[in-house]
């Protein structure tokens, strides 16, 4: 694999979920997360993400339509496993869903969707998402056998948890990068495209980077802040930087 060729591989899905909590700290208009879109799109992002919580807590329907029919860019929409959900991704059908597990009294999505546990609900969920042409991801943990179901039910992408591996201090986040970089790639090994966010950050974001299987990265949450501070188009664009710069460098361990 060239080094441009490994660089140029990977994806950044910016998510755009708590410029809309900001939004709605006040009930109005402002800051609108389509701006954000387009502001992220130009700043070198690939994607956007965006999660319909069950109770609308940050992005809200409209704002789903709007990005659907209005951003240029791939959407990838994530949400729980629920019929109005199907019926709302049905309805605007973005590039792909990624189907997250959701509590109501969690402040975010705190572990992977238990893939195996709940295969039957899955499985035809997956079908009539897959039938309407969106591409299926599973925000799974990184464990072997949540790959091995994902694959079963026919997701296309898996998409890894990396909040325990950023939570982690010392030597037990290497640990759990050892577990994400495994994990992709038996990801691989499935034929299934490897995907990884959650907590990440300029000072986390480079060992997952250079996981040559993960072909893209969702991040919000630390963008979000950090626009305070330097602006959403200078985060972005450091953050992609970093992202680069890992992957040439993994690029060239493998050549
Ligand atoms: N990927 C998935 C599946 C998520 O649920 C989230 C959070 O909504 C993210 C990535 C982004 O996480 P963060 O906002 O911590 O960067």
């Amino acid at each position: 694999m060239s080094r441009l060729h490994a660089a140029g591989s990977l994806r950044l899905g910016v998510n755009i979920d708590h410029v809309a909590t900001i939004r709605n700290a006040r009930g109005g208009l402002h800051p609108d997360p389509l701006r954000a879109a387009r502001a992220a799109r130009d700043a070198g992002a690939d994607g956007i993400t965006a999660h319909l919580r069950e109770d609308r807590r940050h992005i809200s329907d409209l704002d789903i339509s709007r990005l659907a029919t209005e951003i240029d860019l791939p959407l990838n929409l994530e949400m729980a496993a629920t019929e109005e959900m199907l019926a709302i991704a049905l309805r605007h059908k973005p590039n792909a869903c990624c189907i997250v597990p959701e509590k109501r009294e969690e402040v975010t999505t705190e572990g992977g969707l238990d893939v195996a546990a709940h295969h039957r609900v899955l499985a035809p969920f997956i079908q009539r998402l897959k039938a309407a042409g969106i591409r299926v991801s599973l925000f799974v943990d990184p464990e072997t056998v949540q790959l091995a179901v994902a694959r079963a039910l026919g997701a296309d992408i898996v998409e890894l948890h990396t909040g325990a591996y950023c939570e982690a201090q010392g030597a037990g986040r290497q640990v759990e990068l050892d577990r994400l970089i495994a994990a992709a790639v038996e990801a691989e090994r499935l034929g299934l495209e490897c995907h990884a966010g959650h907590g990440l950050s300029f000072e986390t974001v480079a060992p997952v980077a250079a996981i040559p299987q993960v072909m893209e990265l969702n991040i919000g949450h630390f963008l979000v802040g950090e626009a305070i501070f330097s602006g959403l188009d200078r985060a972005i664009r450091r953050m992609r930087q970093l992202m680069n710069e890992a992957r040439g460098q993994a690029g060239l361990a493998t050549a």
